[in-house]
């Protein structure tokens, strides 16, 4: 998938997206917000944070920032922030997620939510989120992952050439994202319907 077919399928989603995939996904974003267990003063940057349905999510005392490449998708973001009075979300910025404006060590704790399957590359992806994240903060990624169901694992592979059309890739390796990316899984939970999705959490050592 290239940065323009994400941007393309994420205009012809933005208009629907809550509907589609607000309630479905919720479980997931909740657990990962529940999780963070975010502090007064802590600060969150939140990575393909589309239509800002985690925002309200948050506690007040916690500064959120959320980037996103889809214009469309940022300004369902924004509405939703000035629908709830979310004066926590300090910012909503466009930007690409693979190569953040951010300097290095600025967030305490730094999401990825049904993102990484979604970008480009996701090993440049991770590789900028440790970045900006502080050491010693924490990475949070929800996400699926190719079905470990032999026939389910057939079927993600075989929809796997739509993946520019549907806007994510839906055979996306853990073992592989792993590996590439070396990073060490800390606490792991099934989320959404089935378990089909899975929470993890990561802790920035640099
Ligand atoms: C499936 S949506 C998830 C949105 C949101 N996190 C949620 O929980 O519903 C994926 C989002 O990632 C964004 N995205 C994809 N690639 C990106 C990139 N390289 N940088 C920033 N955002 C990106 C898309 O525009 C889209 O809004």
């Amino acid at each position: 998938m290239d940065i323009n077919a994400v941007k393309n399928a994420y205009r012809r989603y933005a208009p629907g997206y809550d509907l589609y995939f607000g309630a479905i996904l919720d479980h997931g974003r909740r657990k990962a917000v529940a999780k963070m267990n975010c502090k007064p003063g802590d600060t969150v940057l939140e990575v393909g944070v589309g239509t800002g349905l985690s925002l309200p999510l948050y506690g007040s005392s916690v500064r959120v920032v959320g980037v996103d490449v889809s214009p469309e998708m940022l300004e369902r973001a924004r509405f939703l922030k000035e629908r709830y009075n979310l004066r926590n979300v300090v910012s909503l910025m466009e930007m690409d997620a693979q190569e953040m404006d951010f300097p290095s060590d600025s967030f305490d704790k730094v999401a990825a939510m049904y993102v990484i399957s979604v970008v480009p590359d996701a090993v440049r992806l991770v590789k900028e989120m440790r970045r900006v994240c502080k050491p010693g903060g924490e990475i949070y990624i929800v996400n699926h992952f190719r079905h470990s169901n032999p026939l389910i694992g057939a079927v993600e592979r075989c929809i796997s050439p739509l993946s520019n059309m549907i806007g994510f890739k839906p055979d996306f390796s853990l073992e592989e994202f792993i590996s590439k990316t070396g990073l060490e899984i800390r606490d792991r939970m099934p989320v959404n319907f089935f378990g089909y999705w899975t929470m993890f959490r990561t802790v920035n050592a640099k």
